[in-house]
């Protein structure tokens, strides 16, 4: 692969990404220090302070409506094909902290539909069990029960439908063959799907028969979906949905073919299992001991420093520490390797204590609104 090749679509992403390019070629915008100086709260949020959500569409609109009383919802999703990773989790305590921060009341879309279409491999029965796993992962993370519901699709599809055909009807195969390069070859329903996720951007606004402003946090990967769904809105009436993008966290095994799910780490993962992840990964490092003594690595292009950077290093202070020690040749990756160890064990511990606890309370985040 070329060196600056690389792919990002709502079904592959891989190489090494150039995420300023993204922004010019989705046409999104940068989330700027004035922008975030209006979200209260930002400089204690890692996410925002380190830039790892850094681009948006429409921020600054739901922000003046936010000033001005009108409060917004937030919307997110996963879909679920397998166990649940750390670069998945992301985006989700991302998005706990917003509702935090915000108040607000938040829909949680798992499309278990998506991934049946779109993987050749996967049965029903292949994603259903995805999704209850995937579950446990999301509620584990302490969102409020009474702000939050679980939307999945093939169970809760009599919520979504109506609004799903409303927005199907405003999109031509052309554009879903334009946005998502789809072929005579595609199955149908991977054609229909792209309204599905544009449901629930519009669920609360049919609900309440009032338009309420909708903010989606997501990997950059899943802004082609949306800009089909802001297309469509004032076509029917309802506001565009707000985003706010974030970066993808690079898999441990690194290199130009490194995609999030390479090497990356899993919540069901044992001790040992992460143990080899983390030891075996691909780092900035040089070939030597000497010659990283004497020349320093590069943390840049390291996956290892950016688990630090993306969750586990929340002190600035510390980060820039490893950074420069890196740099300068002081710190050894073998050492850096094992201080990230402590941190991914620790943070698993806790994460798998939550994990059974959110057992008993699955039920709490049904979506259970009655249809419209
Ligand atoms: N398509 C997403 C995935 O493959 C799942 C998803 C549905 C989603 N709705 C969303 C992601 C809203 C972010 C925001 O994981």
């Amino acid at each position: 692969m070329d060196k600056d090749e690389f792919t990002v679509t709502p079904w592959e992403v891989k190489g090494e990404i150039d995420y300023d390019r993204l922004v010019s070629l989705f046409g999104t915008s940068y989330i700027t220090p004035e922008l975030l100086k209006r979200i209260p709260g930002s400089s204690g949020n890692l996410f925002l302070r380190r830039k790892i959500f850094y681009s948006h569409r429409d921020l600054e609109w739901l922000l003046e409506n936010h000033e001005k009383g009108k409060s917004f919802y937030l919307y997110t999703g996963r879909g679920p094909s397998s166990g649940t990773h750390l670069g998945h989790m992301l985006p989700w305590i991302f998005t706990r902290q917003l509702q935090e921060m915000f108040g607000t009341q938040l829909y949680f879309q798992m499309t278990d539909d998506e991934k049946f279409l779109f993987k050749e491999q996967l049965t029903l029965e292949d994603t259903n069990r995805a999704t209850y796993d995937n579950m446990l992962d999301f509620i584990a993370l302490g969102f409020d029960p009474s702000k939050t519901k679980i939307i999945v699709d093939t169970r809760d599809i009599a919520h979504l439908y109506k609004i799903a055909l409303k927005v199907s009807k405003k999109v031509t195969f052309s554009t879903a063959k334009a946005v998502f390069g789809f072929k005579n070859s595609t199955n149908i329903g991977s054609i229909f799907y792209t309204s599905i996720q544009s449901a629930p951007a519009f669920i609360e606004s049919e609900m309440r028969g009032t338009n309420v402003p909708c903010l989606i946090p997501c990997g950059i990967d899943q802004d082609p979906h949306f800009r089909v769904t802001r297309d469509v809105a004032p076509l029917l009436g309802y506001y565009k949905p707000a985003l706010i993008h974030g970066k993808m966290l690079p898999g441990l095994s690194g290199g130009k073919m490194s995609s999030s799910g390479e090497a990356a780490i899993y919540t069901t993962d044992s001790d040992e299992v992460i143990k080899k992840k983390v030891m075996n990964a691909f780092t900035g490092g040089r070939a030597t001991v000497e010659e990283q003594r004497r020349l320093g690595a590069n943390p840049d292009i390291c996956p290892v420093y950016h688990h630090y950077e993306f969750l586990l290093e929340p002190d600035d202070d510390k980060l820039k520490k490893t950074y420069t020690d890196c740099r300068s040749g002081a710190l050894l990756c073998g050492e850096c390797k094992l201080n990230l160890l402590s941190k991914v064990l620790n943070f698993m511990k806790a994460h798998r204590e939550k994990r059974e606890k959110a057992k008993e309370i699955v039920s709490d985040f049904v979506f259970n609104a009655k249809v419209m």
